[in-house]
């Protein structure tokens, strides 16, 4: 019989909960062993917190449910742990507290949940002796070594729902909207929500965009009859040549709230060289919120599984991943090497030109 610990860190998204009842119900279900929930991150694990035992009563009802029944932290890095000292803020190497933790609750193994700064901390407790196995979560679908990440569907479905409802009112206004999307360094969402809400430009980090074929295109389409026209830009994307004006992690704040979002800056900058009237919107947070899709209920149920099934094999250092419609493993080292982006000559961004989306170019 095992004890293991089951924490979800970083940002929250759609299919945390699928996930922690998927790893709940396998392993008490199949192999009677004990579940602890450890609250908010990995900061769960500090300060004589302790972890929550979770019974398959306690995950009954929550697979609809948006967000994590355990909560999460974005600060809770235990190797750089924010800590007052006489009135300042000093980051300090807790992780010592987390490793004897682990110990003294008597937790076998844990299941980190998280994207790749929540991975990066599970790897590097690894090393100091806790065991782990790896789920990848992040609605940005920037990790490597899995084909998608649960969440990423959710947020899809939230943006092109949105652009759904944008068409409608630009239509009737004869407006350019533009929308902004997350995706942190990488333009997944932008792109696929672009293409399946029908854009008409598409900016992404991956191609810093020329601010004279953005014009051009709308400029194009009002010539030939079309009097609105949608953009999408992902919050990273920026003006070629110019400084990338989004640089958010977290835990950052950059020139984005000076400049008020990409959204806003390509807003003002269009406005020099069309005369339409412009909208932006925002969409925030809502793309991480809400009750998961089907694909997402799925996928995180299906990686809750094989995180304990990883545990049963004792494959400590591993992160459960999807290869095509297979449930595999990676080890964790191999997914947080660097971020996948949006391949500018890919096959996704070559069918958004052949249905005539601009992305930033001419
Ligand atoms: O990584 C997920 C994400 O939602 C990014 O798309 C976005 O840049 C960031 O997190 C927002 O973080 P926060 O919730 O701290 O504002």
């Amino acid at each position: 019989k095992r004890k293991i610990g089951i924490l979800t860190g970083g940002g929250d998204c759609p299919g945390l909960n699928a996930v922690i009842r998927g790893v709940v119900k396998s392993a008490i279900i199949g192999r009677g062993w004990e579940v602890v929930g450890i609250e908010d991150g990995f900061d769960g694990l500090l300060y004589d917190r302790t972890p929550r035992p979770l019974g398959l009563e306690d995950v009954r009802g929550i697979l609809p449910r948006g967000g994590t029944i355990l909560g999460t932290s974005n600060r809770g890095n235990p190797f750089s742990y924010p800590i007052e000292v006489n009135g300042k803020t000093v980051l300090t190497d807790v992780s010592d507290r987390v490793v004897e933790r682990v110990k003294d609750l008597g937790i076998d193994a844990i299941v980190a949940v998280g994207g790749d700064g929540s991975l990066k901390i599970a790897l590097e407790l690894m090393k100091r002796g806790v065991p782990v196995v790896g789920v990848p979560k992040t609605i940005d679908n920037d990790l490597m070594e899995t084909d998608v990440t649960f969440g990423y569907n959710t947020a899809l479905e939230t943006a092109t729902d949105a652009l759904d409802k944008l068409h409608s009112t630009a239509e009737s206004h004869h407006r350019i909207m533009i929308m902004e999307v997350m995706g942190r360094y990488a333009g997944w969402i932008a792109l696929e929500s672009g293409i399946s809400g029908g854009a008409d430009v598409i900016l992404i980090p991956e191609i810093p965009f020329e601010l004279k074929a953005v014009c051009n295109a709308i400029e194009g389409r009002r010539r030939r009859g079309s009097k609105f026209s949608i953009v999408v830009a992902a919050e990273g994307a920026f003006p070629r040549g110019g400084t990338r004006v989004v640089q958010k992690k977290a835990d950052e704040t950059m020139a984005i709230e000076r400049l008020g979002g990409i959204g806003n800056f390509v807003a003002h900058e269009l406005t020099s060289c069309l005369d339409m009237d412009i909208r932006v919107t925002v969409l925030g947070h809502l793309q991480r919120g809400g009750s998961p899709s089907t694909f997402d209920r799925c996928l995180g149920s299906r990686f809750g599984i094989g995180a304990v099934e990883l545990i049963e094999r004792e494959q400590y250092g591993e992160m459960i991943c999807l290869k095509g419609r297979a449930i595999r493993s990676v080890p964790i080292e191999k997914a947080v090497r660097k971020l996948k982006l949006v391949d500018p000559r890919g096959q996704m961004v070559t069918a958004a030109k052949e249905l005539g989306i601009n992305v930033g170019r001419e």
